[in-house]
């Protein structure tokens, strides 16, 4: 069994931070999944490249169910899960990290639910703070300790993609209380708690949202920033794993005892 897992976002595509790695397919029901294996001073951690090795796999055509399907089998309690964001303020710049408590969602066609009714049953899973504060603080006191700032804090606005967005659409998620943009947060977030497993959200800022950079939006430089806060990432992650205990005081895995599932 293993305990935490690491969902790789744009640009964290290897393990390389964890030694013994070994490659196991995970057969699910909403299919298969690649994921990685390794340890880290003997504990165990499971790895995922949210997009594929090479960034193949579009944010709207990641399968989100399989991917955390997959995690829960392997016993995973506790996501790491990183993604590349836009900033929609001033205060948020390129290369800053920014765990986001809140979310907004703007996705538009996405499997969000492991209860599609029938056999499965329908269930409305509590989303008042969907990011695991206790993971927050873990990853907020390492960083503290390790001299890579983090801002914990930050309502994530998730778009379906694979475009940017225009200039009026940051101008109304501003107004409507975002702080960083991106395109993966949702469903991966609310799948996670709907198995009761704690997850965290490590945005890597890489660029100003669109309106509020002085340029057009590339793929290129979101790929830059990543290259350049790769390693700042992976110290992060690695010296967090060692505070993430099993016995966490976090309510994640109660959230569903009202509905009698995952108690
Ligand atoms: N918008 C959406 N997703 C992103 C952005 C952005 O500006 N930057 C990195 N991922």
């Amino acid at each position: 069994m293993v305990n935490i897992a690491i969902i790789g976002g744009t640009g964290v595509y290897n393990p390389k931070m964890l030694d013994n790695v070994q490659e196991i397919i995970q057969p699910t029901e909403y299919g298969e999944v690649k994921v990685m294996i390794g340890d880290f001073e003997g504990t165990g951690v499971a790895f995922i490249p949210r997009h594929g090795m090479g960034h193949s796999l579009p944010p709207h055509l990641i399968n989100y169910r399989a991917n955390i399907m997959a995690l829960n089998q392997l016993g995973v309690q506790n996501i790491l899960a990183t993604a590349a964001v836009g900033s929609l303020n001033y205060e948020f710049k390129p290369g800053h990290i920014v765990l986001a408590n809140q979310f907004i969602d703007f996705t538009k066609s996405r499997n969000s639910t492991f209860y599609d009714g029938g056999e499965k049953g329908v269930i409305h899973c509590d989303m008042t703070v969907p990011y695991c504060s206790e993971l927050r603080e873990v990853l907020e006191k390492t960083g503290s300790q390790i001299d890579i700032p983090v801002y914990n804090g930050g309502t994530y606005v998730c778009t379906e993609g694979p475009r940017f967005e225009t200039a009026a659409e940051i101008d109304m998620f501003k107004a409507v209380g975002g702080h960083l943009v991106g395109m993966t947060s949702v469903p991966e977030v609310c799948l996670a708690r709907e198995l009761g497993m704690c997850y965290a959200n490590i945005s890597i800022i890489t660029n100003f949202a669109a309106g509020i950079s002085p340029h057009r939006l590339t793929h290129s430089e979101v790929v830059e920033i990543m290259k350049q806060k790769i390693s700042d990432i992976r110290i992060l992650m690695i010296q967090s794993l060692k505070h993430i205990t099993e016995n966490k005081e976090c309510d994640c895995n109660k959230i569903l005892e009202e509905t009698g599932v995952n108690t």
